[in-house]
């Protein structure tokens, strides 16, 4: 062969196993996505889906916020069904205002009650960023002896109802009559808790006095009965619940394909040759889609499985590319039927 011919040879590897890499890359998905971290950032991941969940989360918020009401919803579902991600991605289009039925004026407060110990903490905090948030001045939190649950409640309730429409000009110009949305991720973690739970989401809810809080909490959850079980809970005060459902087979996979052809127009330029393109859009076969989308719909549709299945599966193709003596040919790199099964079986 002619120095060039096998130097190109070399080049295409190269490239290939470049190529295989980055969709390895975009598979090694976080695998708890964290509420308070990804809103409104650049890193946001593109959610396949689930725009009819987006859409009714996003309903609720837009009609609480446009009649200045207070509400509850409740998300549920399996873990890994995308309930923390789709609400990330709704509250970030909210924050960059792009529905334009959506006034600007809001706030968002975004927890994770596993970081808590208990109710009255995450109260104290609640109380604390609320304050700061809609006053504007530093403030310092209070004590745990300082007040007990009670207190604390009612604190939040009226510092709620201070920034709504009714008494607006206590705070002057930066409060008024601005829409809270109050976040809480696992919120299960707090059933435990459930006295003080109660306490604290009837007084946002219903603010003291009943004066009104135009304030939205989001909770979330895994527990689909929640509600039922405890019937005078502070989750069974909701006003909606939203079930997101085990991803079905036929939803894993548009998901899996999505995610690949998604890529495509962020590849590098090098990358952008037909006979590239055409390998990076048919490196998984529809067998090897079915294989993973099956196994994983048994397992109550967690989409991490999915994506660590494929990560796994793309990174033995990429390998094998790599250390092969003779570059294989464009059809044969691929992740097959038969790949998965010896990784997997
Ligand atoms: N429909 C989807 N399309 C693309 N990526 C998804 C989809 N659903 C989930 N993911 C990704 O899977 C990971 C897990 O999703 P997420 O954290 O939203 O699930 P969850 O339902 O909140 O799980 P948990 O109950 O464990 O908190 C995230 O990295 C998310 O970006
Ligand atoms: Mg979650």
């Amino acid at each position: 062969m002619e120095k060039s011919v096998v130097s190109d040879a070399l080049d295409k590897q190269k490239v290939v196993v470049e190529m295989i890499r980055l969709l390895v890359d975009e598979f090694n998905c976080n695998h708890q996505a964290d509420i308070s971290q990804e809103v409104g950032s650049s890193a946001q991941q593109t959610i396949f889906s689930r725009e009819g969940e987006q859409r009714q989360i996003s309903q609720f918020l837009v009609d609480n916020m446009n009649s200045r009401r207070s509400g509850l919803m409740y998300l549920c579902g399996h873990p890994g069904t995308g309930k923390t991600s789709s609400l990330n991605l709704v509250l970030s289009k909210i924050r960059k205002n792009n529905n334009s039925l959506l006034s600007n004026n809001h706030q968002l407060y975004m927890y994770n009650a596993m970081t808590y110990s208990d109710v009255k903490s995450f109260a104290l905090t609640l109380h604390q960023d609320l304050t700061q948030g809609l006053t504007g001045q530093e403030v310092k939190k209070l004590g745990r002896s300082q007040v007990d649950d009670e207190d604390i409640s009612q604190l939040i309730a009226k510092t709620l109802a201070k920034s709504s429409n009714s008494q607006r000009d206590e705070f002057g110009n930066r409060s008024k009559d601005v829409h809270k949305i109050i976040v809480i991720d696992e919120v299960d973690q707090f059933v435990s808790n459930e006295k003080a739970f109660t306490l604290l989401v009837k007084a946002i809810l219903r603010g003291s006095k009943s004066a009104n809080t135009n304030t939205s909490i989001v909770g979330i959850a895994n527990s689909v009965d929640l509600p039922f079980k405890k019937k005078h809970s502070a989750i069974a005060m909701r006003d909606c619940q939203l079930l997101f459902t085990p991803y079905s087979i036929d939803q894993l996979t548009d998901i899996l394909e999505q995610k690949i052809n998604s890529k495509v127009p962020q590849l590098p330029m090098k990358m952008k040759t037909k006979q590239i393109i055409s390998m990076f859009v048919n490196l998984v076969d529809d067998r090897a889609f079915e294989f993973i989308a099956k196994k994983v719909a048994k397992l109550n549709g967690d989409i991490r499985v999915a994506f660590d299945m494929m990560k796994a599966a793309l990174s033995t193709l990429a390998d094998s590319v790599s250390t092969a003596k003779i570059m294989p040919p464009d059809n044969e790199i691929r992740v097959t039927y038969q790949l998965l099964l010896k990784i997997y079986e």
